[in-house]
């Protein structure tokens, strides 16, 4: 084994610089609690992968008030609803309406920006494009947990740390180390074929479209930047489409008697989005603590991913600074569930919006029809607006 250059001494590891690790290390520094933060990927890699770009109200609250980022507010939109459309006609939700509530278009990777940038400002100790990391003693009996790892030129180093938080995203090496753990998946047999386009905007606010060859999403980036989705089979594979047939797909599941079409442009990138849902608890074991997707993942309706990542960050660093700062041993022990009760929230949110929109490939014309009268029921209820809308952008934390 390579002997260890470098020890680090830190009260807090965060494996995982993406931005559930960046905001924790952050809300800890203002809580004047040091932590190092590791990731494998480099910026570039993080910075340019497309993510979704919905923020709940409290997201941008947290954001801000924390003083992560004042562009959210600048170069983000405020968006007070959206269109459902479904039967080619569109309906709005009124999220001021109904709940005196807006979300905000603002990409995550601008929010992953702001914060590198946020860190970086305050001299955070951030690793990236490291490899090999290892996690050890963590258990309820440890003392001393650590991170090993190695540096981009192969060094091996060891950060060690009070408590271990495991940010790593859906492919966490953390939450492996949870023990016993249960783990709870639904796989969808769909996926989202994702694009970039340089158009124009087509309509002011999001558009989530049932459409009679399946759903589709229209979202926004920039003045001349167009972020869209269409459902389709998991297997497609992206060079198959050209942009004419990616054009026709899109057009024809917007269509309606209102005549709506798209602004086309080219489609500067194009992918599959794998779609599932999954929890694992406990969320906590010992000295390590899980936060956003490697704890848990959504399918992407509703944009619900980033969001419950920033709002299990916000309830740890709340529970990492009374254990820290206060010695009060037992604030770990609410972590799970506090955060659990807001991801199954968020899991049935989720499912919700993506079966009341998406076709199943073995789905009747029953089906269908019953689909419909979800959807029409939804948009002539006030009670059904105010739910949607309530979910949409974020419960409440009542702590
Ligand atoms: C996005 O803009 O990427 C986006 C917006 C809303 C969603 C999912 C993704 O529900």
């Amino acid at each position: 084994m390579t002997t260890v250059t470098s020890s680090t001494r830190t009260q807090v590891a965060i494996v995982g610089g993406g931005p559930a690790g960046l905001m924790l290390s952050h809300l800890l520094h203002v809580a004047g609690i040091e932590s190092v933060v590791l990731d494998h990927r480099t910026y570039d890699e993080i910075a340019t992968t497309h993510r979704a770009g919905i923020l709940e109200r409290d997201s941008v609250r947290l954001l801000v008030d924390s003083g992560a980022s004042d562009r959210v507010l600048t170069d983000g939109h405020e968006h007070q609803g959206i269109d459902l459309r479904f039967g080619g006609e569109s309906h709005r939700i009124d999220f001021q309406k109904y709940v005196g509530a807006s979300c905000w278009l603002y990409p995550q990777t601008e929010v992953f920006i702001d914060l590198h940038a946020a860190r970086t400002r305050d001299a955070g100790d951030l690793r990236y494009g490291i490899s090999g990391a290892e996690v050890h003693e963590v258990g309820a009996s440890s003392t001393g947990p650590r991170v090993t790892y190695l540096d981009p030129e192969g060094a091996r180093h060891e950060v060690t740390a009070e408590l271990v938080v495991g940010a790593d995203g859906s492919r966490s090496i953390c939450r492996d180390l949870v023990e016993p753990r249960t783990q709870y998946f639904r796989e969808y047999p769909f996926a989202w074929f994702g694009v970039l386009v340089e158009a124009p905007t087509s309509a002011p606010e999001l558009i989530y479209t049932r459409g009679e060859q399946g759903f589709a999403l229209i979202s926004q980036r920039t003045a001349d930047v167009q972020r869209m989705y269409f459902q389709c089979d998991p297997s497609e594979n992206p060079a198959d489409w050209s942009d004419d047939r990616i054009w026709e797909q899109l057009q024809g599941r917007v269509a309606g008697p209102d005549g709506f079409r798209l602004n086309e442009g080219p489609v500067i990138d194009k992918s599959v989005l794998p779609f599932r849902s999954f929890v694992q608890t406990p969320m906590r074991h010992g000295r390590l603590l899980l936060a956003g997707d490697a704890a848990h993942t959504v399918p992407p309706t509703g944009a619900k991913g980033l969001n419950l990542a920033l709002a299990d960050v916000r309830v740890l660093a709340e529970v990492i600074e009374r254990t820290v700062s206060k010695g009060e041993a037992e604030a770990l022990d609410t972590y799970t569930d506090r955060a659990l009760a807001r991801v199954w929230k968020a899991q049935h949110f989720s499912y919700w919006m993506t079966t009341m929109l998406h076709q199943l490939p073995e789905s009747t014309p029953f089906d269908e029809r019953r689909q419909l009268g979800e959807l029409a029921t939804l948009v002539a209820s006030e009670a059904g607006k105010t739910y949607l809308a309530e979910g949409y952008t974020g419960w409440p934390d009542r702590g």
